[in-house]
């Protein structure tokens, strides 16, 4: 089991246990992380599974593809930590990854 952690827009911390093969984006859904919405349910077409990943995470992640790059820009107030948690697979090494949702989905 791999842990990745949820921060929400107002700060609070939960916990959800994923799966390797599993998304960052599936384990919140599964978890009830509701700033998530993920409305294309991981097509990379919506942008509304965004997240800001925590620094020290953020380089031990494998690069954004040229399309979720694409779609970053419909998100809303992107940053240069933001990714789509579709596009991110979980795997045993990101055990503890954490990410914050933001408060508001494009
Ligand atoms: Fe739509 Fe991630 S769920 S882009």
């Amino acid at each position: 089991m791999v842990k990745i952690i949820f921060v929400s827009s107002s700060g609070e911390k939960r916990e959800v246990e994923a799966e390797p093969g599993m998304t960052v984006m599936e384990t919140a859904t599964k978890g009830g992380i509701d700033e998530i919405v993920a409305e294309c349910g991981g097509a990379c077409a919506c942008a509304t599974c965004h997240v800001y990943v925590a620094p020290e995470w953020f380089d031990k992640l494998p690069p954004a593809s040229p399309m979720e790059n694409d779609m970053l820009d419909f998100a809303v107030d992107p940053r240069p930590n933001s990714r789509l948690s579709c596009q991110i697979r979980v795997e045993q090494e990101l055990d503890g990854l954490t990410v914050q949702t933001p408060s508001q989905q494009g």
